[in-house]
């Protein structure tokens, strides 16, 4: 077929290849990967919905040598037949007629052999194409669709949060300061106070946008940017917020098991911790939570735990023993390359396992000596993150642990009527919400205690002054929720370019 010739014939996404079978069509798209059988060359080429064996023979002639010139991440258009192959990736291969390189590229940096974190973030503009990074951006793009089609069928109402904003909505201390116009300003923490003023306006109300805290500790779950999605409604009680979270959460875990079973797969994912997340989840108050942190169960628990984990990593470094001998003796190229990976995999998973064990003793000590009033902290957090197989909702927490809006607990007046919702399998705090204190006095004793000075607060305080009635809200970490659903080790993969500490670039 000539080139010419070609250009009459569908362009086909590499998704939708099955509904083209025994057909010619185009494709356009990028060289992922190339393996050379003498005079038969299989290119493996990518096209943003999926990846594609193109057979090129060498009676193709030109596209026989197109086909071997060029180098990974090449971009081209080809043409040819589309055939069933059980062996292809994906079911489905193409044998090319013609073949066009519209640019050859040439040592293209990210190659199949394991790359340290570092190198891979450094070249996050290129790493996006890989499988791992596209799969979690397809997620992400899944989980973002179905919140808001929840908030949607719910009746909420989308509304937009300012990004710059005169000063903190949560902790002071994590503030990223803006000049603005030779003025004090700063990025917004979060969008809740001015949700808390369209919810007295619309009932429901949420918003979902990109929110800023200045972290300075390099920790998996923190980012210095990151999504944050947070419903406001008027007249609801905390009861009603753990409701709402709840059923957000198990629409979205359905939403992401129903469309996403290969991109998961391909994470590595274990399915069957997401499969067991229903109704109703643990509830917890921060009191028991505590109780428990510091019990002779617990211990025993945790020690159990590390014993378990303890055999996994004999189970590892056994496997890797084998790994290391079969690599010795490997002959074909495909073989070593795959033993190659495997053994860097296991490395890295005996290398994680093996620092996760040696900081096991202190997250012990931490929580057996963990006095009723302080924060959780990241490791109690963990702790019990793992010791249950649905999300766990911990409530009332100690006031002076917690934000001055949150509503003081008629009960017990040392706590107040909030919730934070952790992930199974040791993720951890992925929502964080609260009933708002309504009644201006109790408000204005709680920013005292709080050192905040009513004038900074002026328009907040006025939602009090003007109908006021009970409400709350909660707010959604995007990137913590996709690290769980997902499987991964750390949030900077959940967000296509991370800002951490040192990090701004890409
Ligand atoms: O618990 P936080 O700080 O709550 C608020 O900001 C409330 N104003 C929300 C509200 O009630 N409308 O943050 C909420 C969630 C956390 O549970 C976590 O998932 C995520 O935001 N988050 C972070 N994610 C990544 N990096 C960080 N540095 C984060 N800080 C909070
Ligand atoms: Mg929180």
């Amino acid at each position: 077929m000539t080139q010419n010739a070609s250009l009459d014939l569908p362009l086909v996404r590499i998704a939708d290849l099955a509904a083209h079978a025994d057909r010619d069509v185009r494709l356009q798209g990028w060289l992922y990967g190339k393996r050379s059988g003498g005079k038969v060359i299989f290119l493996q080429v990518r096209d943003g919905t999926g990846l594609c064996q193109c057979v090129v023979e060498f009676a193709a002639g030109a596209a026989f040598e197109a086909a071997a010139a060029c180098g990974q991440e090449s971009s081209l258009t080809l043409a040819g037949r589309v055939r069933r192959d059980e062996r292809a990736p994906g079911g489905w291969e193409v044998l090319v007629s013609t073949l066009t390189v519209l640019h050859a590229a040439q040592n293209y940096p990210i190659t199949r052999k394991a790359h340290g974190i570092d190198f891979l973030l450094s070249h996050r503009h290129l790493w996006l194409r890989s499988r791992r990074p596209t799969a979690i951006l397809r997620i992400r793009h899944t989980v973002v669709r179905a919140c808001r089609e929840f908030f949607d069928r719910q009746g909420f109402t989308l509304v937009d949060t300012p990004i710059l904003v005169r000063g903190a909505g949560e902790d002071a201390q994590t503030l990223f300061a803006v000049d603005y116009f030779g003025e004090k300003a700063a990025l917004a923490q979060t969008g809740q106070l001015y949700l808390e003023s369209a919810c007295m306006a619309l009932g429901k109300v949420y918003c979902f946008g990109p929110t800023f805290r200045a972290e300075k500790s390099k920790t998996r779950r923190h980012l210095t940017e990151f999504w944050m999605l947070e419903p406001e409604v008027a007249f609801a009680r905390l009861e009603d917020l753990m409701a709402l979270a709840e059923d957000l959460i198990c629409c979205v875990v359905a939403a992401v098991l129903a469309a996403h079973g290969e991109d998961l797969a391909l994470l590595g994912r274990d399915l069957e911790p997401l499969r067991q997340v229903r109704k109703p989840f643990v509830r917890l108050t921060y009191t028991e939570a505590a109780a428990w942190l510091r019990s002779a169960e617990a211990r025993a628990w945790l020690e159990a735990e590390i014993e378990r984990d303890r055999a996994r990593l004999q189970t590892l470094a056994d496997e890797l023993h084998k790994v290391e001998q079969q690599q010795a003796a490997a002959r074909r190229a495909a073989a070593a390359e795959r033993l190659d990976a495997r053994a860097a995999e296991l490395r890295e998973e005996i290398r994680d396992l093996q620092s996760d064990l040696e900081s096991r003793p202190e997250h012990i000590r931490l929580a057996q000596n963990f006095e009723w009033g302080k924060d959780l902290g990241g490791s109690d957090e963990t702790i019990l993150s793992r010791r249950f197989p649905t999300p766990v909702f911990v409530t009332e927490y100690p006031r002076q642990a917690k934000a001055f809006y949150m509503k003081r607990s008629a009960a017990d007046p040392r706590v107040v009527l909030n919730m934070d919702l952790l992930a199974p399998e040791g993720y951890g705090e992925i929502i964080g919400g609260s009933q708002r204190e309504e009644n201006l006095e109790a408000l204005l004793a709680a920013m005292a205690e709080h050192g905040l000075r009513p004038a900074d607060y002026e328009w907040y305080l006025d939602l009090r002054r003007y109908g006021s009635v009970p409400h709350g809200g909660f707010g959604l970490g995007l990137e913590r929720l996709l690290a769980w659903l997902c499987g991964l080790k750390h949030v900077r993969e959940a967000i296509p370019f991370p800002r951490t500490l040192g990090r701004l670039e890409p």
